[in-house]
Formats: C-alpha cells, sequence, structure tokens
C-alpha cells in the first residue's frame, strides 16, 4: 500500500504534471488552514492582503513544485488569539515556523506536534498559557523547539519525551514548577536544554547520563535546593549553570572534561575552595561569587590553564592573602571583591598581561601599589576601592590608555608625584573618583576599525576551483577525479607547514570564534593544534584546499580548512558578513563553521570536527575488491585503521539500512537550507567526499557555505548538472586559468541533481564516474547515465549493490529509492522534485527509519 502510493508521487513528478488536481489542492487547503488562523490572529491594521496566494504573502515560503507552505516567519507581527485546532497544524509541508514575539495566547492546539516535516518551531516572546502535553500520531521530527518567554505552567510533562529527535529545547522564562523525573531523558539528542528563569524546586532529578549529547545546560534563576551528583560528570557538557538557585553543600570536587563554563554564583555553597579544583583542564569561565565559601582562598590557583574569567567575589572567606595567579595565562577578568583579602599586592599581578577588569574593592588590602600595574596595557576596569592602600598612584599606570573605568576612592593614596600640577588641586584623589576617567574611545575606535577592515579585506580574497584531495589513506592513487588540480598555494606540492612556519608574528593574527570570542585564539593556537600543519594532523577532505585537525585551547576540536589563493572581491563587507551568517546556520545534519582566520591571502575556516566515521565517499568506494558483505557494523565499526591495516571492522561494508538513513539525513540537511532558510541557502558542492559519518553514523554534510564564499569552479566530475554543461563533467582537465566559463548559477534544483548522484552511489555502489559500469553501456557516461539507461530499459535491479541486501524488502526499498534517483537527476531542472519532496520520499519507502533514534535503540 505505502509503495503504491510513492508510485503515483512518482509518476505524478514523472509526468510533470505541474498544477495537477492532488497538488493545488494542498496548496488551497493550505491558504484555508492559514486564512482560519490569520482571521482571529491579524491585528486590525494588518501588513498585508489576503486575497492572493499565501505564498507571495511577507515571510511566506513555498515549495516550487506544489506552492505548499513550507517556511513562515512571521516574528513581531502583532499577531494575537490563539492557534485553533485544524489551522496551521494541518500545513503539513510545512518545515520551518516562527512566530516569535506575537501575542499569542491560549494553548497550542494537539495538531500542532503531528505536522510531518516540521523540523523548527519558534514560538518564543507570546502568552501561551496552560500546561503542556503532547500527544504524537507519529515519529517527530522536530530538531528546535522554543517556547520560552510564556506562561506555561504545572510540570514540564514526561510526553516531552516524545520528540525524540530534539537538539535544542527552550522553555526559560515561563511559570514551570516541576519537572518529572526521567521525562526529559527520553530526548536523547539534546545538545541545549534551557530551563532557566522558570519555578522548578527541589531536587533536580538523577539520570541526566542519558542525554550523551548534551553540551549546554541552562537551570539557572529556579528553585533548586539540590542537583543529583551526576550532574557534575557529564563528560559531553561545555555550559553548565546553576546560578541563582538555593544550592548547598560543598563545591563538586570533579567536573566533566570537556566543561568550559561553570556558573554556581548566587547560591548558597560553603567549604572552601580547593587550588586546582581538581583540575579544571578545560574550564574558561567559572563563577563562584555570592555564595558562603569559607576558610582562606587557595595560595595558588592551578589547574585552570584555559581560565578566562574568574569570579570568587562575596565570599566570606577568612583572612586571605593575594593568591598566586601566574598559571592563569589567559585570565581576562579577575573579581576578588569583598573576599577579605589582607596583606599587599604582589609585584607579580603585572604578569597577568591578558587581564581587561580587575576588582580588589571592598578588602583589607594595604601596602602601596606595585608599579607592575602599568604592565597591564589591556585594562578596561579597575576597582580598589575601599582598602587601606597608600602611597603614591604610580607613574606607569599613564600607560594603561584602555581604561574605561577607574575607582581607587576609600583609600590613602596620593596622585604620583610626576603628574602636572595645573591638573587638579586636589592631592587625594578619595573624593573626587571621576578625574581619572580616561578618554580613550576615539583611539580605541580608530584601532579597532582599521583592523576589521583589514580582514574584510582579506575575507573578500579567495578562488578556489575543482577539488582538492592532497591526502588518502590508501596506497593505491585514487582516481584522478579526486585530484583535480588547483592554482594557488595549496596545490598538492606545496607543503602546508613551511607555508605556516613562513608566517610572520602568527601570534597577532586573530582567529574569530563567532561562539566563543572570549577564548581570544590566533593564529598561533592554530599552528600549535595542528602540530604546524602536520601531515599527521591532516584528515580527508571535500575539496577547496587541504584540511587539518587538531584541538584548541578550551578542548574544542576543529577541522581547519585552508582556501586556496584569492581572487579580490568587489563586495568586501558582505564577505564579512556572509562568513557570520554562515556561522549561524545550525542544523543537526550540517557541519557548522565556528570560525574563520586570515593569514595573508589564505583564508582558513575553522569547523566542527566530526568524529571517527570518515567521509562517504571513503566509507563506499575505498574498500578493497571482493570485500565480504560484513553485517556486524554497528559495534566497533568507526575508529580509522592506522595505515595499512587490514582492520575488518574498519573495512566493513555499509548495510542498506544505515545508506538509507545516510540518504535521510542529508537530503534533511539539504531541505532546511533550501527551505528552512531565507533566503535560501544553495550548498553548490554537495557530493559524497562532503557527506561526513560521525560515531553514531549520523550523516553531517560538510562544506555549507563554500559556494557563498569562493567560487566552487567546475565542481566535482560526476556531480555536475548537465545545464552546467557537458565538457566540466570530464575530470583532470581544467587548465589553471580557465575561470571565465567556470562560474555557474547557482540553483536549489543544482544541489538536487548532486543529491542524486549521492543516492545512486549508495544505491548502486558505484563511483560518480570512472568505474567500471557493466551492461554494454560503456563506461564513458558515469553512474548517472549507466542507471538512467537501465532504468527505461526496465532493468534498474541491475544496479543495485547486492552485498548490501539483506532480504526482499531492501531490495524493493532499493528500488524505489534508485526511482528518486532517478527524478533527481533529470536532465531538465524543473523536473527535479524539491529535497522537500525527496525527504518525503525516502521516508516512506522505509517507514522504520526514525531520523536519529535508530541506532540508540529508539525505535518508535
Ligand atoms: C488585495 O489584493 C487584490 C488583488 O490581489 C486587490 O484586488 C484588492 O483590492 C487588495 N485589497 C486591499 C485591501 O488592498
Ligand atoms: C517585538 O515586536 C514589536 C512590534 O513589532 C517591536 O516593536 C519590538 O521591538 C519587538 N521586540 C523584540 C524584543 O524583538
Ligand atoms: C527564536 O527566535 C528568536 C528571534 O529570532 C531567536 O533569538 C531565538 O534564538 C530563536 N530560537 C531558536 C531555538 O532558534
Ligand atoms: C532561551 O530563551 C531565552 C529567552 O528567549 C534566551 O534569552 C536564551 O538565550 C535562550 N537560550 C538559549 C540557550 O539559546
Ligand atoms: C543532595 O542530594 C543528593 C542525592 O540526591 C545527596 O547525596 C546529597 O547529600 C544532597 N546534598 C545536600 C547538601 O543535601
Ligand atoms: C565584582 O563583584 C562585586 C560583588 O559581587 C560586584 O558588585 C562588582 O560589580 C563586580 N565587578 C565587576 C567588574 O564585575
Ligand atoms: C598590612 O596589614 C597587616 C595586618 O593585616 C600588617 O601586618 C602589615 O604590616 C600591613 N602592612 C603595611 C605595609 O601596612
Ligand atoms: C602606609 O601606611 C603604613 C602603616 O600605616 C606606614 O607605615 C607607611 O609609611 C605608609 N606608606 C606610605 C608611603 O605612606
Ligand atoms: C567608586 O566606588 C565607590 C564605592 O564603591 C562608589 O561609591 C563610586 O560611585 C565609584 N565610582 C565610580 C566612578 O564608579
Amino acid at each position: 500500500m505505502r509503495i503504491s502510493r510513492i508510485a503515483l508521487v512518482v509518476v505524478a513528478i514523472i509526468s510533470g504534471l505541474d498544477p495537477g488536481s492532488a497538488q493545488s489542492s494542498g496548496a488551497e487547503s493550505d491558504r484555508e488552514s492559514l486564512r482560519i488562523f490569520l482571521q482571529g490572529a491579524l491585528p486590525a491594521q494588518p501588513a498585508f492582503n489576503l486575497s492572493g496566494s499565501p505564498c507571495r504573502w511577507p515571510g511566506v515560503s513555498c515549495s516550487d513544485t506544489d506552492s505548499r507552505v513550507t517556511r513562515i516567519d512571521w516574528q513581531g507581527w502583532e499577531l494575537r488569539g490563539s492557534i485553533p485546532q485544524d489551522s496551521i497544524g494541518r500545513l503539513d509541508s510545512l518545515l520551518y515556523l516562527n512566530l516569535y514575539n506575537n501575542s499569542i495566547s491560549g494553548t497550542l492546539p494537539p495538531d500542532l506536534w503531528d505536522l510531518p516535516q516540521l523540523q523548527y518551531l519558534n514560538l518564543s516572546r507570546n502568552l501561551l498559557q496552560g500546561s503542556m502535553s503532547i500527544a504524537l500520531g507519529r515519529p517527530s521530527g522536530l530538531f528546535f523547539l522554543d517556547l520560552s518567554q510564556n506562561h506555561l505552567a504545572g510540570q514540564i510533562p514526561p510526553s516531552i519525551g516524545l520528540l525524540k529527535s530534539l537538539v535544542m529545547l527552550n522553555l526559560s522564562r515561563n511559570d514551570f514548577q516541576d519537572l518529572v523525573p526521567g521525562a526529559i531523558f527520553g530526548c536523547s539528542f539534546l545538545r541545549t536544554l534551557d530551563l532557566s528563569y522558570n519555578r522548578i524546586s527541589g531536587v533536580f532529578p538523577s539520570g541526566l547520563s542519558h542525554l550523551v549529547q548534551l553540551q549546554a545546560l541552562y537551570l539557572n534563576n529556579n528553585m533548586l535546593r539540590n542537583v543529583s551528583v551526576g550532574i557534575w560528570s557529564m563528560n559531553s557538557v561545555e555550559t553548565l549553570r546553576l546560578d541563582g538557585n538555593s544550592l548547598s553543600g560543598l563545591l563538586p570536587s570533579q567536573v566533566g572534561a570537556a566543561l568550559k563554563e561553570l556558573d554556581l554564583k548566587n547560591n548558597e555553597f560553603s567549604g572552601p575552595v580547593s587550588s586546582d579544583l581538581g583540575a579544571f583542564q578545560s574550564l574558561a569561565y567559572l563563577d563562584l561569587s555570592t555564595n558562603r565559601l569559607s576558610g582562606p582562598l587557595p595560595e595558588k590557583l592551578t589547574g585552570f590553564p584555559s581560565l578566562v574569567h574568574l569570579g570568587l567575589d562575596n565570599n566570606p572567606f577568612v583572612e586571605s592573602r593575594f593568591p598566586k595567579l601566574q598559571e592563569l595565562k589567559k585570565l581576562e577578568y579577575l573579581n576578588l571583591s569583598a573576599t577579605q583579602l589582607t596583606g599587599g599586592i604582589p609585584e607579580e599581578i603585572g604578569n597577568l598581561q591578558t587581564l581587561k577588569q580587575l576588582d580588589l574593592s571592598h578588602n583589607e588590602l594595604n601596602g602601596t601599589l606595585p608599579e607592575s600595574l602599568g604592565s597591564l596595557v589591556g585594562l578596561t576596569s579597575l576597582d580598589m576601592s575601599y582598602n587601606q592602600l597608600n602611597g603614591s598612584i604610580p607613574n606607569s599606570m599613564a600607560r594603561l590608555t584602555q581604561l574605561q573605568h577607574l575607582n581607587f576612592s576609600y583609600n590613602d593614596l596620593i596622585p604620583s608625584s610626576g603628574h602636572s600640577p595645573s591638573d587638579n588641586s586636589e592631592h587625594n584623589i578619595r573624593d573626587s573618583p571621576h578625574r581619572r576617567h580616561l578618554r580613550v574611545a576615539v583611539i580605541v575606535g580608530i584601532v579597532t576599525g582599521s583592523a576589521a577592515a583589514i580582514l574584510c579585506v582579506v575575507a573578500g580574497l579567495c578562488y578556489c576551483r575543482g577539488s582538492v584531495k592532497v591526502f588518502n589513506k590508501k596506497q593505491e592513487p585514487t582516481k584522478e577525479e579526486r585530484f583535480i588540480s588547483m592554482s594557488g598555494p595549496f596545490s598538492s606540492e606545496m607543503d602546508p607547514s613551511v607555508w605556516a612556519a613562513g608566517v610572520r608574528d602568527p601570534h597577532t593574527i586573530p582567529v574569530v570564534m563567532f561562539e566563543k570570542p572570549l577564548l581570544n585564539l590566533t593564529f598561533s593556537d592554530l599552528v600549535q593544534a595542528t602540530a604546524n600543519f602536520s601531515k599527521d594532523a591532516q584528515v580527508p577532505d571535500g575539496g577547496c584546499g587541504p584540511v587539518f585537525q587538531g584541538v584548541l585551547p578550551g578542548g574544542i576540536h576543529v577541522a581547519v580548512k585552508i582556501l586556496g589563493e584569492g581572487i579580490p572581491s568587489e563586495d568586501v563587507a558582505s564577505a564579512c558578513a556572509q562568513l557570520a551568517a554562515i556561522g549561524r546556520l545550525k542544523h543537526p545534519n550540517v557541519v557548522p563553521l565556528l570560525g574563520y582566520c586570515m593569514v595573508g591571502v589564505e583564508r582558513l575556516l575553522v569547523y566542527d570536527y566530526v568524529q571517527d566515521g570518515g567521509d562517504l565517499y571513503g566509507r563506499l568506494h575505498e574498500l578493497p575488491e571482493g570485500m565480504p558483505n560484513t553485517e556486524d557494523w554497528s559495534t566497533d565499526t568507526w575508529e580509522h585503521g592506522q595505515e595499512g591495516t587490514t582492520n575488518a571492522a574498519v573495512l566493513a561494508v555499509l548495510p542498506w539500512s544505515v545508506r538509507h538513513r545516510v540518504a535521510l539525513c542529508t537530503a534533511r540537511a539539504l531541505a532546511f537550507l533550501h527551505h528552512g532558510c531565507s533566503p535560501p541557502v544553495v550548498h553548490g558542492d554537495v557530493k559524497a567526499s562532503n557527506v561526513l559519518l560521525d560515531a553514531e553514523c549520523e550523516a553531517r554534510l560538510a562544506g555549507t557555505g563554500l559556494a557563498q564564499l569562493v567560487e566552487i569552479g567546475t565542481g566535482e566530475a560526476g556531480y555536475v548538472p548537465p545545464e552546467f554543461g557537458s565538457s566540466s563533467s570530464n575530470a583532470g582537465n581544467n587548465n589553471s586559468n580557465s575561470n571565465s566559463g567556470s562560474s555557474r548559477e547557482m540553483s536549489p534544483k543544482a544541489d538536487v541533481y548532486s543529491f542524486g548522484v549521492v543516492l545512486l552511489e549508495l544505491v548502486t555502489g558505484k563511483r560518480p564516474v570512472g568505474d567500471d559500469y557493466p551492461g554494454g553501456h560503456g563506461n564513458q557516461g558515469g553512474v548517472v547515465q549507466w542507471t538512467r539507461w537501465l532504468v527505461k530499459e526496465k532493468r534498474g535491479f541491475k544496479a543495485l549493490d547486492v552485498r548490501v541486501m539483506q532480504g526482499d524488502e531492501d531490495m524493493t526499498e532499493m528500488l524505489e529509492a534508485l526511482r528518486v534517483a532517478y527524478l533527481c537527476t533529470a536532465e531538465t531542472p524543473s523536473k527535479r522534485p524539491t529535497m522537500q519532496q525527496v525527504v518525503g520520499l525516502l521516508k516512506d519507502l522505509r517507514p522504520s527509519t526514525s531520523i536519529s533514534g535508530e541506532l540508540v535503540g529508539g525505535s518508535f
């Protein structure tokens, strides 16, 4: 039955029945559903005219084949009233719904949870009320759910665990009072959980260890009295905020290895602080202020090599001396206000060269100010008020040109002897704290302004043609098409480590990190992390330049891609904006861009490193001939073997169930880029080597945004759609300066074609070009022409990769997948389905596959 439904759709698409009756009635029903919602929701002066097709309304996007609504973004439209059942909940092609900042009230209609395609739901900043209840008629594919800033109350229901695909859940700023034990633990893919600013009381339940992917946990500003001990040892968590609760007891002695930000301020913790707090290796941000910590401060703080922010202020420590802090080489914020410090301020304070904010107020510090204060040239704020300091203010302080806030009041200090007498008649500045407020904003402005301009000029430069594969684990040289040579310094002969060694002043070249600006990374950190861009750190890549992996300070595991020689860009500012926009693209199946670094004409892109699984091209095509079918892929199969080993597990053939998942995840990533983003993002370089598999065999699309940044040139052989000219489908014949004819207009339909080729690789196990394609058709046309010919001859089954079939079911499914690939690779772009339709077709052909549950045992 399900097969016949697919067949119908397939037939409809093939025959190009464009406004076929089924489709137009879908569009008609979308219009009606929206009308039902809007008639109660529109403000008195609606900003748009309801008479036309919704596809022309502002904030609405539709699929271009069947005019179904795929995306609604109505932030701040002053919509009011509730969302009735049978309104938005009937838009069954809807992928993205954002109604942030309206006045929508009432409870959520049950059918909203059942929208089959919905990936993103944002109803933050509305007036929703009542308790939350979720009932599902089918598995949910929702990734992002933001209900923050509403008036939802009661308990967070156990049914939230039905949203098994959730990656991000934000229920912050509501009136929830209770979290049912175990409720959230069904969402085993959660990476961010924000329950802050509610009224959750009591003990936070144990069982967090089920959330193996959790990276950020916000429980701050609730009424928690206790947390289960497991909360300290979650190994994936990077951000843990528990500030503003009523937690008591001793500080944890050990925390998870990945922890970067720990905020425990405004609680009731007591007891001492140990000198290394159990060696918090990755910690960049630690705030313990406003607790009841006592005992003396440790003499020396070690074990925090990455610490940037340290707040110990407002705790009743007893008679502490100023601690030794020399090992905190990255410290920018230090607050020791109101910590009962006595004695003098040591000269060594001048070693904290990175310091920007220093607050030592409300203590009993005595003696004179150290001359070395003048070496803290980055200081923007310095507060020494309420101490017993005497003597003169050192002359060296004139060097602190960045200071914007300075407070020496309530001490016995006198202005420095070298001070101009006409400057001020007062000798004691106790009563004139504003006097030394330094006005340096103009200088600061000029300095940062020009630095940014230089960055942007460089950002605009890059030209990358074809695709490079500098590195390969196999001894047998890979097919020529993986080695299209590239102009610029990173042709295959160039040694990146030689290049890196020649870069001058590497510690002055910043690495811009979109989400972790605190870390203050520089090019020298990249050099260090990748062991001078050594061969050992190099990893297989999807083209456009070599890629190196390494761990940056703060424990961030990254892949650094060096792009080739630049070309001047007309629009410098937009290149910078595009980089930041790419950094904002977040999808579980898209490898995120974390930052960038500009070194001369080279541009380095810093991506999240995807662990273990290798790229799909390698997994499909770089196994030795005659590999037997190995079914044992579930255990221990994803580690890379050492070069030259023949570890059978490493070489396992991917079975069909996994291949299908890979196809579906990749299709969902593309559907999100095409239909869930506005303006749509075209990937431009979809190919098997850009599909990375992580340890759980989740597929993630790499290289997103590259097409917006560099000219992809002719693209990789075999993946180029026919509308870009047949010559480009021949591998290895590029001459180095043929850039005129190579630029092509990026369209989503080109991605669909390239995806179709990847799908053919999954179904047939053949390379896109240059493989052996049996059946008397020659080897010229590649996998597309071969399979299209077989399908037309009604012999499609001859193309299937028999090694991966495990039964009749598999064969039926693979034949259907072959047909989907056939549609995707249609010669005429308009005949190809949209990625959203592809997701639907792929889902239907194997209904048992859940998006992110299957391999972890969470079958629906
Ligand atoms: C709405 O648009 C239709 C045509 O699309 C037009 O006839 C009608 O006058 C418009 N209404 C308003 C209130 O602008
Ligand atoms: C919310 O929307 C209103 C009305 O459009 C707008 O004035 C306001 O700035 C928005 N607030 C936020 C926080 O986005
Ligand atoms: C919801 O929309 C607001 C406003 O655009 C945004 O700040 C917030 O991050 C969104 N939530 C999610 C989960 O993307
Ligand atoms: C959750 O929502 C709140 C309020 O809308 C916002 O301030 C907060 O940053 C969000 N949390 C995350 C982790 O994005
Ligand atoms: C908090 O609760 C845990 C068990 O959930 C218990 O082991 C611990 O002693 C409690 N701590 C305090 C300070 O009550
Ligand atoms: C340092 O801590 C005190 C007391 O908690 C606070 O009032 C002050 O604002 C903090 N200083 C800075 C620079 O944040
Ligand atoms: C600072 O105060 C301590 C007592 O708290 C005292 O022993 C020491 O002599 C004082 N030093 C100066 C320079 O006044
Ligand atoms: C600072 O105060 C201490 C104790 O009151 C005193 O011995 C010392 O001479 C003073 N130093 C200066 C430079 O005034
Ligand atoms: C300096 O500190 C004192 C006491 O803490 C406060 O009253 C005064 O406003 C502060 N001055 C400035 C410029 O912040």
